[in-house]
């Protein structure tokens, strides 16, 4: 206000600087709003990864019924030393998708099992099961996201 009327009296009649001054601040003032969050929305965010008591509890529902706690038993092999379980996650991700039959080698024998697909379980849940068998019997191998297990659709 002070620089305004400043303005006003030193430039004697013509008020140029008093109209000019107003408006390079609003100018000013717009230049330095925040942009819009369009760009925010417009990008998909991908569904939260599931936590490892989710996968857990996945696995009590999923595979527990043949595979219990990892030992090898009559309804299905070990998990426990698998190299299906301890090597990269690709095959892992596709026999907890798709099963297996007569594949599977228990102490140098053919186990002889049919493992049936896993069915009904989103990417997400899939990626939690099978973070939680690499967690668990792998280790501590570090987990695989949702985008892993679309790969092995
Ligand atoms: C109905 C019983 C059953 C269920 C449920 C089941 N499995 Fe299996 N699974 C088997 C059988 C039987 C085999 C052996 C198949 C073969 O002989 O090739 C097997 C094999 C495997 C193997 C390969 C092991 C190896 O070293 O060859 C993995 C890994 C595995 N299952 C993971 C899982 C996971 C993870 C789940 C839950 C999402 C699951 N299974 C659910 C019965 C089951």
């Amino acid at each position: 206000m002070f620089f305004v009327c400043w303005s006003r009296r030193e430039s004697k009649g013509t008020h140029r600087p008093a109209q000019v001054l107003p408006l390079a601040l609003a100018l000013l003032l717009a230049a330095c709003k925040p942009a819009p969050p369009a760009a925010a929305t417009a990008t998909p965010t991908p569904a939260p990864a599931l936590s490892p008591a989710e996968g857990a509890s996945l696995y009590e529902q999923s595979c527990a019924m043949c595979h219990y706690d990892g030992h090898d038993s009559q309804a299905a092999p070990a998990l426990i030393g698998s190299p299906i379980v301890t090597g990269p996650p690709g095959p892992l991700i596709r026999v907890t998708l798709h099963g297996q039959r007569n594949v599977s080698v228990v102490n140098g024998r053919p186990f002889g099992g049919i493992m049936p697909a896993t069915q009904g379980l989103t990417d997400a849940e899939v990626a939690a099961v099978v973070s939680y068998v690499r967690d668990r019997y792998g280790n501590g191998l570090p987990p695989v996201t949702a985008a892993d297990v679309a790969k092995e659709r």
